[in-house]
């Protein structure tokens, strides 16, 4: 009730070019082909495409494209932005595009078809080689068991005062739970205790409630 009193309030469709009928395209659309009711809520939607205004980011990386909603805030965020995606679904990819291209952003979204551990670093190599320009955010939300080295990559793509966010990884609190055997809890907890020893990276996690239940995001700085 909260997520649907604030965000219906706080929408302000001229900020941007999304609309809300673009936005449940991409839901229903998802929903209709089998996807799982897994994406950011629209809150949290929100909260990506301000931080990236907020970074003003022209190149975004986004590990986790699903049916691409997340996406779609992102490259809302300017008109300009250039937003890569990662995604190892090929059926969650096609049905990204065609949400994204509903959208409107389908010519400014790049998806790369392969998992994150072999993209990433192909991505890193094209930066160093200077084929392709720094990231000024990275939104990770894919698997979670790869989730610090997903970050590990990202920070040598990413400029200096941008971001790296990491869905997930609060987990309904299991994260504080030291007997866990979930391999996603591992996975938030070791991207957690490894930002807190890295000299390249502040973080902080913030929790989260609303329509996805008990979660919430990391959010870390790259010095
Ligand atoms: C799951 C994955 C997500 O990225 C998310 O936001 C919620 C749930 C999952 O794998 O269950
Ligand atoms: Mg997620």
């Amino acid at each position: 009730a909260v997520d649907n009193y604030s965000f219906s309030h706080l929408r302000r469709p001229s900020s941007t070019t999304l609309s809300s009928a673009d936005l449940s395209y991409a839901l229903t659309n998802s929903a209709q082909n089998g996807l799982p009711d897994i994406a950011v809520s629209p809150s949290q939607g929100k909260y990506l495409m301000l931080q990236a205004k907020l970074v003003k980011a022209k190149n975004i990386l986004e590990v986790g494209t699903l049916g691409g909603y997340s996406t779609i805030w992102l490259a809302n965020s300017s008109p300009d932005v250039q937003v890569v995606s990662v995604e190892v679904n090929s059926h969650h990819a096609g049905v990204a595009r065609a949400n994204l291209s509903h959208a409107g952003v389908g010519e400014r979204v790049e998806i790369k078809l392969g998992p994150g551990v072999e993209v990433l670093p192909q991505l890193a190599e094209e930066v160093k080689q200077g084929k392709r320009g720094k990231f000024q955010m990275v939104f990770i939300d894919a698997d979670k068991e790869n989730n610090w080295n997903y970050v590990d990559v990202a920070v040598g793509m990413t400029e200096q005062g941008g971001c790296i966010i990491v869905d997930n990884v609060v987990r309904k609190g299991l994260l504080a739970d030291p007997n866990t055997t979930d391999p996603r809890v591992w996975g938030a907890k070791t991207v957690v205790e490894n930002i807190g020893k890295d000299e390249r990276l502040d973080g902080v996690v913030m929790q989260t409630v609303g329509e996805k239940n008990y979660d919430g995001f990391l959010i870390a700085v790259v010095k």
